[in-house]
C-alpha cells in the first residue's frame, strides 16, 4: 500500500533531508586518505545529532552504524571499521538516513577520494549520478514508477555498465522502507501511477560489469560477483504540484 503524505509531512520529511544534504556537502572534506570508515561513520553520527535529528540506520533490523561505507567493489551496506582505512583512487559510497520527528529521509553519494585510477571510475560515478539525474526528472504525474525504472536502466546501459537487480529503490516516510519499490530496471508505462504526495527513495547502483552480486560473510556488505567496482547515489524525492521536489539536497528543496 502506497501512503501519500500531506504538506505537513513533507516538510517534516524535509527537515530529515536537509540534514543529509547539508552532510554531504562537508563530507569531501573529511574522506582523506588515511582515514578509517569508522571515523567517518562517527563523524556522520555526531554530525545527524547535532542537528537534532536520529541516524535511521542504527538499530534498523540489527544494523549498529549510522552509515554504510562501501568502498570500490562493495555495491551497498558496506559496514564502517577501524580496518578499513581509506586510499586515494578508493571510490567511496556513503549511504545515511535520518529521521526527525517520526520522518525519514535516505540518501547516498559516491566519492572518489584524492587521484582516481583511471577515466573509468571517473565515468562509473558521473554516470550513476546522471542516472539519478534521470530518474527524477521522470518522476512526475502522468508517468509510472516503470517510466522511472527504465530511464535509469537505460542511461546506466546505454553507457555500457550495469544495474543491481537483487536491491532496488522505495516509497520512504514514517518507515525507511515503504511501497512502492522503484527498481532500477525496468519498462516504461509500467508500475504504480505518479502520484502527488507519493514520496520516494531512488536510488541507482551502478557496476562497471556485471550486475551479479555476493554478500560477504558479514551478513550486510554487498559487493559484485566479478570484484570490479560500483557506485551509488540515493536522494529522497516527493511529488508535489505533479513535480518531484529533491529533499536530501540544499538546492531543490523546500527554502
Ligand atoms: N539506505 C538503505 C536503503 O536505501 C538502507 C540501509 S540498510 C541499514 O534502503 F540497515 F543500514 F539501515
Ligand atoms: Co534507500
Amino acid at each position: 500500500m502506497i501512503i501519500l503524505k500531506r504538506l505537513y509531512e513533507i516538510k517534516k520529511m524535509a527537515l530529515a533531508g536537509r540534514i543529509l544534504g547539508e552532510l554531504f556537502e562537508i563530507l569531501p572534506d573529511r574522506l582523506k586518505e588515511g582515514v578509517s570508515t569508522f571515523e567517518i561513520d562517527k563523524f556522520i553520527e555526531e554530525f545527524i545529532f547535532k542537528n537534532g535529528a536520529r541516524p535511521a540506520f542504527k538499530g534498523y533490523e540489527g544494523y549498529s552504524f549510522s552509515s554504510c561505507i562501501s568502498i570500490n567493489n562493495e555495491i551497498i551496506h558496506g559496514l564502517p571499521s577501524k580496518n578499513k582505512i581509506i586510499k586515494s583512487g578508493d571510490i567511496v559510497s556513503i549511504d545515511v538516513g535520518t529521521v526527525v520527528d517520526g520522518y525519514y529521509g535516505d540518501a547516498a553519494r559516491t566519492y572518489i577520494v584524492g587521484t582516481p585510477k583511471n577515466f573509468l571510475d571517473e565515468k562509473l560515478v558521473e554516470v550513476t549520478f546522471e542516472a539519478l539525474e534521470m530518474g527524477i526528472k521522470n518522476a512526475v504525474v502522468g508517468k509510472n514508477i516503470g517510466d522511472v525504472s527504465y530511464s535509469i536502466q537505460n542511461h546506466v546501459e546505454t553507457n555500457g555498465f550495469s544495474v543491481v537487480r537483487d536491491f532496488v529503490g522505495h516509497g520512504v516516510g514514517r518507515k525507511l522502507h515503504e511501497d512502492p519499490q522503484v527498481p532500477n530496471y525496468g519498462t516504461p508505462g509500467t508500475g504504480a501511477k505518479i502520484m502527488n504526495g507519493m514520496t520516494l527513495a531512488l536510488e541507482p547502483m551502478v557496476c562497471q560489469g556485471d550486475w551479479r552480486i555476493d554478500i560477504l560473510s558479514d551478513g550486510w556488505t554487498v559487493v559484485t560477483l566479478d570484484g570490479k567496482n560500483a557506485a551509488h547515489f540515493e536522494d529522497t524525492i516527493a511529488i508535489v504540484d505533479g513535480q518531484p521536489l529533491i529533499l536530501t539536497r540544499i538546492e531543490g528543496g523546500f527554502s
